[in-house]
C-alpha cells in the first residue's frame, strides 16, 4: 500500500494538462459491447477504474489494446460472456453500466450487484426500473442482477424519480437496442451523458435532447465502431483549481473545458480568486486567504458533489465561516474528520457541514476514504503547516492520474512512498 507525503506551505505556480474524464470513459467503454467492430479511443486517462473497466471487457471476450498514452483500442467483434463477476464489481461500482448494453445486444446479462460504498448506499433499483419498462425480466439471485429480454427491448417512457448519472447512461444504451422510440423523463444533465450520446450517435444511434432531462432515443438502428477522443476531466480541473486557490498560487491548466465547471468557477471566484479562461484552457490565481462560500451539491449544471470535499479543503482555512450541503449522496463527510486531525474547526450535522476558518492548518497523518476525500487531504496538506501523510492512495489513484507528478511540476513538496504501517 501507497501513500504519499506532502511538506505544505508552498505556493504553486505553473501549468498543468488535464486528462481525459474518468467519468466519460467508463461509460464510453462499456459502449463499445452494443455492436461488433475494433473502437479507438484517445485522451483517456490512464487510472485504475479504466483498468479494471477494460480487464472486464475482456472478460466478455473483448480485445482490449492500450497502444500509447491515451490510446486505447476495444474490438468487440466476439462476445462470448454476459457476466461481471462480484469481485470485479466491487472493486468498481461503474461495471455495472454493461448491463444495458448486454441487453441490447445479447438479450441477457448477468451482473453482480454493485455493494455500498464509503459515501453511500448507492443502490441501482432505477436503472433496474428502467430496464424493466422497456421489457426487461429483472431477478435478483445469490448478490446477482440476472436480466433477460428474449423478445428483445422495446421502447417506452422511463421517469426516473431521482437524477442519476449512470442511470441515465445505461438506459441510453438500452434504448439504443430497442425497437421503438424510448423517452428519458428526470434525465441527468452532465457533460458526460452528452459525451455518451454523441458518441453513440456518431456510431449510427439516433439521441435528441442529451444535456437537458428530457432524452428521446429512436432505437432499432445499425449500428458501427467509432474512433473517439474521450472529454476532459471537470473534476480533475476543479481539484487542481482548488490547489491553487488554498495556496495562493497561480496555475494554468490546459487541455480542459471551463464550460462544463461554471458552478465550480463562480464559487471560486467568490472565494476570492481571479480566472481568466480561453474554450481550451483557464488560468486561476488564488487569494491570499479565501473568503468563506456557502455550497450546496445538486445535479448538473449545479455544483458537483465530487468537487464537494475539494471545496470543503480550502474554506477550511477560510476567513469565515462557511455552510456546505451534501445534498446528492448520504454519506459524503468521510473527509471530515480526517480534516479535523489537521486542525480544521468543521461541524457536521446530517447533510449540512458548518466550517469555520482557521489561520492555519497543520500537517498530520490521515486516512483516504473515498477517492474525492483523498483529493481533499492532498488539497489540504498543501497549504498545511508541516507534513501530512495521506495513506490508503489505492483511492486516489482510481481517479487521478499521477497526481503527485503534476503537483510537483507546479512547485509541491509531495512525494509517493511505501507505507510501512506506523511510519
Ligand atoms: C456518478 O455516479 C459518478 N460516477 C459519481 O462520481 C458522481 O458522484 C455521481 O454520478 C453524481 O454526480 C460515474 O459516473 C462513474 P447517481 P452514479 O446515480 O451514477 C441515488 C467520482 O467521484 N440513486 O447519479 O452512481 C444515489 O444513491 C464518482 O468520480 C438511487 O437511489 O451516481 C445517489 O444518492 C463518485 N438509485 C443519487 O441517486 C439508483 O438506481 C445520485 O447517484 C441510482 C442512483
Amino acid at each position: 500500500m501507497d501513500k504519499i507525503v506532502i511538506e505544505g506551505g508552498r505556493r504553486l505556480e505553473g501549468e498543468i494538462r488535464i486528462a481525459g474524464a474518468k467519468n466519460a470513459a467508463l461509460p464510453a467503454l462499456a459502449a463499445t459491447l452494443l455492436c461488433p467492430g475494433k473502437f479507438v479511443f484517445s485522451n483517456v486517462p490512464d487510472l485504475k477504474d479504466i483498468e479494471t473497466m477494460c480487464k472486464l471487457l475482456a472478460e466478455m471476450g473483448a480485445v482490449v489494446k492500450k497502444e500509447s498514452s491515451g490510446i486505447l483500442t476495444v474490438d468487440t467483434e466476439r462476445l462470448e460472456h454476459c457476466e461481471a463477476s462480484y469481485d470485479l464489481v466491487r472493486t468498481m461500482r461503474a461495471s455495472c453500466l454493461v448491463l444495458g448494453p448486454l441487453l441490447a445486444r445479447l438479450g441477457k446479462s448477468r451482473i453482480s450487484l454493485p455493494g455500498g460504498c464509503a459515501i453511500g448506499e448507492r443502490p441501482i433499483n432505477l436503472h433496474l426500473k428502467g430496464f424493466q419498462n422497456l421489457g426487461a425480466h429483472i431477478a435478483l439471485e445469490e448478490g446477482y442482477v440476472n436480466a433477460s429480454a428474449p423478445d428483445g427491448l422495446a421502447g417506452q417512457k422511463v421517469y426516473f424519480d431521482l437524477v442519476t448519472v449512470t442511470g441515465t447512461e445505461n438506459l441510453m444504451m438500452a434504448a439504443v437496442g430497442a425497437k421503438g422510440t424510448t423517452i428519458l423523463e428526470n434525465a441527468a444533465r452532465e457533460p458526460e451523458v452528452t459525451f455518451l450520446a454523441d458518441m453513440l450517435n456518431k456510431m449510427g444511434a439516433d439521441i435528441q435532447g442529451a444535456g437537458t432531462d428530457r432524452v428521446v432515443i429512436n432505437g432499432g438502428r445499425t449500428l458501427k465502431a467509432v474512433e473517439i477522443a474521450v472529454i476532459p476531466d471537470r473534476v480533475e480541473t476543479g481539484t487542481f483549481m482548488a490547489a491553487a486557490a488554498i495556496t495562493g498560487g497561480h496555475l494554468k491548466l490546459t487541455g480542459c473545458t471551463p464550460l462544463h465547471l461554471e458552478a465550480v468557477t463562480l464559487k471560486l471566484i467568490e472565494m476570492g480568486c481571479t480566472i481568466n479562461e480561453g474554450n481550451d484552457w483557464l488560468e486561476v490565481s488564488g487569494p491570499k486567504r479565501p473568503h468563506p462560500v456557502d455550497i450546496e451539491t445538486d445535479p448538473y449544471p449545479s455544483f458537483p458533489t465530487d468537487m464537494q470535499a475539494q471545496a470543503m479543503a480550502v474554506l477550511t482555512v477560510a476567513d469565515g465561516t462557511s455552510v456546505i450541503t451534501e445534498s446528492v449522496f448520504e454519506n459524503r463527510y468521510m473527509h471530515v474528520a480526517e480534516l479535523r486531525r489537521m486542525g480544521a474547526n468543521i461541524l457536521h450535522k446530517g447533510k449540512n457541514a458548518f466550517v469555520g476558518g482557521v489561520e492555519k492548518l497543520s500537517g498530520a497523518q490521515v486516512m483516504a476514504t473515498d477517492l474525492r476525500a483523498s483529493a481533499s487531504l492532498i488539497v489540504a496538506g498543501l497549504a498545511a503547516k508541516g507534513k501530512t501523510h495521506v495513506r490508503r492512495v489505492y483511492h486516489l489513484d482510481r481517479g487521478y492520474e499521477k497526481i503527485e507528478e503534476k503537483l510537483k511540476k507546479v512547485g509541491a513538496s509531495i512525494a509517493r512512498r511505501a507505507d510501512r504501517g506506523g511510519e
